[in-house]
């Protein structure tokens, strides 16, 4: 959270958007810390979580426009105004994983749902009943990053022509009988459970879209945060900020057409103090990556 602070401390900020607003915790303290913003644009694709955030942000009411939709979808939300900060505080929120109706938490009794936006189609339900064994077999290989995937997708189609799979504790269950406990700490869900929640949510498409198009709504001098909290979301932010730091260089088939130039604030990501880890230790993964957009 300091960290987060720090990346806009020197600004002075008019208009900010907040791609991931949450209960509002990074809001209150970046209007706390900016009087002189004008408009605070606090966005998440979970509708929950902005009913909350409009108790928690009250007195700056007059401030903040609430949108509920995607991030992917900045350019939608801004028409074409251009913002002297951004946050993008990725993935799911403690109180999506402790509302087990959610069906996020494998340690949790729950519908197997892992919708961040309730009112999107895709539940994990229907991915784990209905998904091709090649489909399957993919995310766990992609999104999971599971050795044993294809061999996982395989049982699974077949255990499913026995047992529909309906909640999140009865198919974590079934995940540890087949895994097996291995000698690692991790519960054998967990990679399952994140390569599930990733596709229903489309997380991976939804960041490469909105790094891409928040580098573009900034204006000069502008600054983004990108705060990640696994490899595959950290990758994607690692390598679109250094390709707009470096035009010039030959990117061959990897480049990317239509970034802005930027100047990198984090040459290294910046991780949490021991002190944030042993107060919430749900931050202990998480890196937060700054760009400056160039021109100010
Ligand atoms: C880690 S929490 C953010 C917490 C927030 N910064 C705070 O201080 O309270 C992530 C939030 O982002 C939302 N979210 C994740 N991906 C999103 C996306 N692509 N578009 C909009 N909201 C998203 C989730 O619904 C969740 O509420």
């Amino acid at each position: 959270m300091q960290e987060c602070l720090d990346a806009f401390a020197d600004l002075r900020l008019d208009i900010f958007f907040d791609g991931t607003l949450g209960a509002g915790g990074h809001a209150k303290a970046i209007l706390e810390a900016h009087p002189e913003i004008v408009q605070y644009i606090g966005c998440d694709r979970d509708k929950s979580a902005l009913v909350l955030a409009a108790q928690n942000l009250d007195p700056w009411k007059d401030k903040i426009k609430f949108v509920h939709g995607n991030f992917s979808a900045i350019d939608d939300h801004l028409q074409g105004v251009e913002v002297g900060g951004i946050l993008l505080d990725l993935g799911v929120s403690s109180m999506q994983l402790d509302q087990k109706d959610r069906g996020f938490s494998f340690s949790k009794e729950g519908p197997l749902d892992m919708r961040m936006d309730t009112s999107s189609d895709l539940t994990a339900s229907d991915i784990v009943n209905t998904w091709s064994e090649d489909k399957l077999s993919q995310i766990f290989h992609n999104y999971g990053e599971m050795k044993n995937a294809r061999k996982f997708a395989k049982a699974l189609a077949e255990q499913r022509k026995k047992t529909k799979f309906e909640t999140t504790k009865q198919f974590a269950e079934w995940t540890a009988s087949v895994l097996g406990r291995g000698r690692k700490k991790l519960h054998p869900a967990t990679l399952v459970f994140q390569a599930l929640r990733i596709a229903v949510n489309a997380e991976l498409e939804s960041v490469w879209q909105g790094v891409f198009k928040a580098l573009n709504a900034l204006k000069p001098g502008g600054r983004l945060g990108v705060i990640s909290f696994h490899s595959l979301e950290d990758r994607i932010v690692k390598n679109l900020f250094r390709q707009a730091a470096r035009p010039d260089y030959e990117w061959g088939e990897e480049r990317v057409e239509g970034l802005p130039g930027i100047k990198l604030l984090t040459k290294k990501p910046i991780v949490p103090s021991y002190e944030e880890v042993r107060a919430n230790p749900r931050a202990r993964s998480s890196k937060l990556r700054i760009a400056e957009r160039l021109g100010a």
